[in-house]
């Protein structure tokens, strides 16, 4: 469908996409019919390409994007960060009504349950509005010439193929995606039985009641579906070859806030075994057993209906490889530069293409990188420090060192923490905000925890970390307080102004020892 010289209304995207979500054809958004050439082809429409492409217009460029999906956006709200935020906030509130059961106006504990195929369901139908906005968006208020439903081919770092169409075009920007990786069946035979399902194919073609489940992997996806799986009533089974949330994809994971994330899935009934492999996967028409092994030898024998694989993307670069015999490392990633140029001239890579982290704030931040060199900027994107966070029923963000890497590193470390070290978490009913308000009062054990590292020596902060609720915002600002070169010190903190009750009790915390020469844990 040409689309190009169209006024389409935003409700009218809906069924536009969900009608090409079934068809082959094309959806064409072109100036001029695509003649002339371009500043940058986008080869993606993901965050990381529509984000590039967009800035690239709003420079003065002349961007075009092309994806084989009916939709830009890309995986994120189709398939990665939406549903599993649908499925949090549906594991929070499933949480908080079964610890609380029986009490005030909660139901009765035996009546909290929810269907799992019933929420990937709810997502599937409402998915497309997203899509559709998305669409809308970057036709109508960005201006950005776009070819959506067809795969592209690079021809050579001028010029690309698309929906039976040749582009010419200064540069080209690489925003390919990556891919779940299969369970390898020399590892673990059975990878492939029908019940093995990943992210992605979780939201596309579950179609029956999940009843007991096991995981493996344990790294984010692993503990946010299964704190989901679990909170929505099926019972799961953690298999991590290494320490849960130790992986190396992650950093700064404070051990004394992974712990509370750990004790607190346990506590939700979550079997969790670290250093346990999975060993094969049994079954017929669907699977009915996993065998794994344990951190002691022992061998398990868990029977299940439902297998959710959480190991990890690799990154689509093979295309790449292909087309234009780009430089790739060893996990598959594209080999960039800070500037996002990749070993061919003319040609750059963004987003999960290019490895780990593969996040949101970097896969946007890639495009637009990669955009502002393309037209003439010298622009570099240093993404080794960044703020992050992941959801168990609770929402844990981080930023900075960890205690131990502060005091590893050699700082004088002075720790502020909620509750404080030594005290019994069920005698107080701190931390307490949004989210865990009930928590502090029926049950205060549960109502999170927070840390904050400082050095002694200059009384700047190190690190942030929090469990809880509502507090994720603040790190996105934290951390660039954090990362300025003057930093921000214990004094600073303590004089910014608290909207109490405020999630993350930092800044009453600091201002409780910032009048002191010496500082002294609190
Ligand atoms: C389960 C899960 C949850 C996540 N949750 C979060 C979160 O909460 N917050 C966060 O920050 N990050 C999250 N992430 C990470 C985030 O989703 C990714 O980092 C981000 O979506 C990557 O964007 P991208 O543009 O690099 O890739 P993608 O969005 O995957 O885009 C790649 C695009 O390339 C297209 N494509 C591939 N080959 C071709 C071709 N030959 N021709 C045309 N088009 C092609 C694909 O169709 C796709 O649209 C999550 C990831 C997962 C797996
Ligand atoms: N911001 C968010 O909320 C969010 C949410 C979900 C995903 N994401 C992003 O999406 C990407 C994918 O996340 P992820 O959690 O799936 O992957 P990940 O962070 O790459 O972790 C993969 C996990 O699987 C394990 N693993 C890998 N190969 C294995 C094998 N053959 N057998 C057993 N275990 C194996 C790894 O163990 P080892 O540690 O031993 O290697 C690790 O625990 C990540 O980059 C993540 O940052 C972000």
């Amino acid at each position: 469908m040409d689309v190009s010289n169209m006024s389409i209304r935003l409700p009218d995207w809906t069924p536009l996409v969900e009608g090409h979500l079934a068809t082959g054809e094309p959806i064409v958004n072109l100036a001029g019919d695509g003649e002339g050439v371009y500043d940058a082809i986008f080869v993606g429409g993901g965050a990381a390409g529509r984000f590039g492409s967009s800035y690239l217009k709003a420079m003065g460029g002349r961007p075009l994007v092309i994806d084989r999906w009916p939709f830009l956006g890309g995986s994120c709200p189709h398939q990665a960060c939406l549903p599993h935020h649908l499925f949090s906030e549906a594991a929070a509130l499933l949480d908080r009504e079964r610890w609380l059961a029986g009490q005030l106006w909660f139901r009765p504990a035996g009546e909290v349950k929810a269907s799992i195929l019933e929420l990937v369901e709810l997502f599937r139908r409402g998915r497309v509005a997203g899509h559709a906005f998305m669409n809308w968006q970057t036709k109508t208020q960005l201006g950005v010439e776009y070819l959506l439903n067809t795969s592209a081919r690079v021809l050579d770092p001028h010029t690309v193929q698309a929906g039976g169409r040749t582009f010419r075009t200064r540069n080209v920007v690489l925003g390919l995606g990556a891919r779940q990786k299969p369970i390898d069946p020399a590892e673990c035979p059975g990878g492939d039985l029908p019940g093995v399902y990943d992210f992605g194919t979780l939201v596309e073609t579950l179609d029956y009641e999940p009843r007991r489940c096991v995981i493996v992997g344990g790294s984010k996806v692993a503990v946010e579906y299964g704190s989901f799986f679990q909170a929505a009533g099926c019972p799961t089974t953690i298999f991590t070859r290494n320490p849960l949330l130790r992986t190396k994809t992650m950093h700064h994971v404070d051990e004394d806030a992974r712990r509370y994330v750990l004790d607190g899935m346990r506590k939700r009934g979550v079997e969790i075994y670290e250093g346990g492999v999975p060993l094969e996967i049994k079954g017929t028409d669907r699977v009915e057993a996993v065998v794994a092994t344990g951190p002691d030898g022992e061998t398990f024998h868990i029977e299940c209906d439902f297998v959710f694989n959480g190991t990890g993307e690799r990154p689509n670069s093979e295309p790449a490889q292909e087309w234009l015999g780009v430089e790739v490392g060893s996990a598959g990633e594209v080999v960039v530069d800070r500037r996002m140029r990749t070993s061919v001239p003319d040609v750059y890579a963004v987003g999960d293409l290019i490895g780990p982290p593969m996040e949101m704030f970097k896969a946007r931040k890639t495009g637009v990188t990669a955009a502002r060199n393309v037209m003439g900027e010298s622009a570099e994107f240093d993404f080794t420090e960044y703020p992050d966070f992941l959801h168990t029923t609770y929402e844990m963000s981080w930023v900075g060192l960890t205690e131990e890497e502060a005091r590893a590193q050699g700082y004088d470390v002075m720790v502020i923490q909620m509750p404080p070290k030594g005290l019994d978490h069920d005698d107080i009913l701190l931390p307490c905000a949004e989210g865990t308000m009930l928590y502090a009062f029926l049950k205060p054990g549960l109502s999170g925890f927070q840390k904050c590292v400082v050095d002694r020596a200059t009384r700047r902060i190190l690190g942030f970390h929090h469990v809880g609720y509502g507090a994720k915002d603040a790190f996105q600002y934290l951390d660039y307080l954090l990362r300025r070169p003057e930093g921000i010190t214990i004094d600073e903190m303590g004089q910014l102004n608290e909207l109490f009750l405020n999630p993350e009790h930092f800044i009453q915390l600091c201002r409780l020892r910032a009048g002191g020469a010496e500082l002294v844990d609190i």
